[in-house]
């Protein structure tokens, strides 16, 4: 089809190049012509034995203006055909090509209003000097289990084996007490946690409105495993939480810091971006 386009285009081109060629000839030759045959009636006038040089002049000259009109009728219906081929081609060749393929991006939209997702902050680089920091900064004493804990968890986003280790090698904190306190406080956690955090209220409101198939439908979408919060790319983690205090907009559920209301599985899927058998 491309080289159909490109026929079509040179024959468009050669058709108006021989009728701009043709016209520019015949602005030249015609006025010649005309004062040929005005200075032949003249002398014919005087002269009857020029009445026949007249006459065939006159004839060469009408043979030629309408072998003219002839060729320039067929150029002009060329002209026609092949621009209106090249038309036909080009769209054709254009809508063949294939768009330019897009990223997904990993942005959340909510079903009613935009969701703009600000990007979650990204887990630091596993630094054990930070531990080390931290306990210099807190004490080496078992008083010190909790706040050394709540620092470790803001800082690494969940509980590192290696961080605790660390912490038992510089306190007098004991492996049991850091299981027991962690286990205790629901805030810990023990495992890595997504980019993003998808709490879905489970309070009264949102429980009867649908919650629990709007979690079942994100845990299967997103593949999190039996017992798991968290999707095996890191991305989403999915909580159960009680009253957002926004029973009104029931069943809701917020992504980091914005919040999406009056959802379906399908809407609260479209808004985290994941598509039907994506992740599945
Ligand atoms: S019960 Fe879900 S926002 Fe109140």
């Amino acid at each position: 089809m491309k080289k159909a386009a490109i026929a079509a285009g040179v024959l468009t081109a050669m058709c108006v190049a021989a009728l701009t060629v043709d016209y520019a000839v015949m602005r030249r030759w015609t006025p010649l012509s005309d004062a040929r045959i005005a200075a032949l009636q003249e002398r014919a006038q005087r002269d009857a034995a020029l009445a026949p040089v007249l006459a065939a002049e006159q004839n060469r000259i009408a043979e030629f203006n309408r072998a003219r009109r002839k060729r320039v009728n067929w150029l002009s219906l060329a002209l026609i055909g092949a621009a209106a081929g090249f038309l036909s081609a080009s769209k054709r060749v254009l809508a063949a090509e294939p768009e330019p393929v897009r990223k997904p991006e990993r942005a959340v939209a909510q079903p009613a209003q935009s969701l703009v997702l600000k990007t979650a902050p990204a887990a630091p680089e596993f630094d054990i000097s930070f531990v080390d920091r931290l306990v210099a900064q807190e004490g080496r004493t078992t008083d010190a289990a909790i706040p050394i804990l709540h620092a470790i968890q803001a800082h690494y986003r969940y509980l590192p084996d290696e961080a605790l280790l660390r912490v038992c090698e510089l306190t007098e904190i004991t492996p049991a007490q850091i299981a027991g306190t962690s286990s205790f406080y629901k805030r810990f956690r023990q495992s890595p946690v997504g980019d993003h955090i998808v709490r879905v209220c489970h309070g009264t409101a949102c429980h009867v409105a649908g919650a629990r198939q709007i979690t079942d439908e994100l845990r299967r979408r997103l593949a999190i495993p039996e017992g798991g919060d968290t999707d095996p790319t890191r991305a989403f983690t999915i909580e159960e939480v009680a009253c957002l205090g926004c029973c009104s907009l029931a069943p809701v559920m917020m992504v980091d810091e914005h919040t999406a209301g009056k959802l379906t599985p399908a809407t609260a899927c479209d808004a985290l971006a994941v598509k039907p058998g994506e992740r599945t």
